[in-house]
């Protein structure tokens, strides 16, 4: 099998490390990128590894990383856009400050990586980007507004982009994740709303007493999920949305049923409203 060239975004834990490390031991090459490289828990740059700086939020960082690993690998197989955090909090408890550092690294970081590889990839004609979403991306949870509108966003981005990159042989695969055993819970990465409102207090308490509970023992396996999308990025049909672990088929399938039965008891009403 030929060697695949992996360029993946927030390698210095979780599930971008279990990317990089399965994609390694798989015998492909790997752009591990991180905020800052140096935390990044893998042996030294050698002829298969290249770790690089890179913020998403800087779309120069994000250029300057692509130049990198086109010169050190000659191609870019394998985007991951993995860098992500959960902004927490009612919606109004979340500031627009938080609001708007929560859509540049979930949004707008993932747009810089994106356009700075997406010519990469239009060159070779070839091409295969890994978008991770969430099960938030997919249903709307209450005390996760702001985390989920980001992963709607990257939904409905990934999905259009899809289409736009089909003729060029660039297939994209949005990744919708229910809860993995990750540091994603732990205070150096969720974040939560600074402000407080005594009406949601009681709410949002049992909230994060629920996520705290969570933290570190979510059932999905980050290794697993590694494994998964190895072997999808060597698949001819990997599909549009992959459902990671067994909370997320779950919840795409009542979501779907859902969409479903709604569509159909208001049909009429719908099309009411089309020009008599
Ligand atoms: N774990 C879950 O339950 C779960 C569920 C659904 C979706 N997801 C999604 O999966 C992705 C990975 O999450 P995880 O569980 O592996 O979380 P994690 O253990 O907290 O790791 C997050 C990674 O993102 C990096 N990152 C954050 N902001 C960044 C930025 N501005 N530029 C570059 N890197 C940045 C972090 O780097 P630093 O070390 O520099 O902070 C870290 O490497 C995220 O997009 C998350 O939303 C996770």
């Amino acid at each position: 099998m030929i060697s695949k060239v992996w360029f993946i975004t927030g390698s210095s834990r979780g599930i971008g490390l279990e990317i990089a490390k399965a994609a390694l031991t798989a015998g492909d090459r790997v752009v591990a990128t991180a905020r800052d490289r140096s935390s990044i828990p893998l042996p030294s740059d050698d002829r298969q590894l290249l770790m690089l700086d890179l913020d998403v939020t800087s779309p120069g960082q994000a250029e300057t990383a692509a130049q990198a690993a086109v010169e050190r690998f000659g191609q870019v197989d394998v985007l991951v856009n993995n860098a992500g955090y959960g902004q927490l909090g009612t919606f109004e408890e979340v500031a627009v400050e938080e609001i708007e550092a929560q859509f540049s690294t979930n949004v707008f970081g993932l747009f810089n990586v994106t356009r700075a590889l997406l010519p990469v990839m239009r060159k070779q004609r070839r091409g295969r980007i890994f978008n991770l979403s969430s099960t938030a991306g997919i249903a709307g949870s209450p005390g996760a507004s702001i985390y989920c509108a980001s992963k709607f966003a990257v939904e409905g981005f990934s999905e259009a982009l899809a289409a736009e990159l089909e003729e060029f042989g660039i297939d994209v695969t949005i990744v919708e994740p229910g809860p993995f055993r990750t540091n994603f819970l732990d205070d150096r990465s969720v974040r939560h709303a600074a402000a407080s409102i005594a009406d949601y207090a009681q709410a949002s308490a049992r909230r994060k007493a629920a996520y705290d509970a969570r933290n570190h023992s979510q059932g999905g396996d980050p290794a697993n999920l590694a494994s998964a999308l190895l072997s999808l990025a060597s698949s001819g049909d990997a599909p549009l949305r992959f459902a990671a672990g067994s909370p997320a088929v779950e919840l795409v399938l009542k979501k779907a049923e859902g969409l479903l039965t709604e569509v159909t008891r208001f049909r009429e009403l719908s099309v009411s409203t089309d020009w008599q």
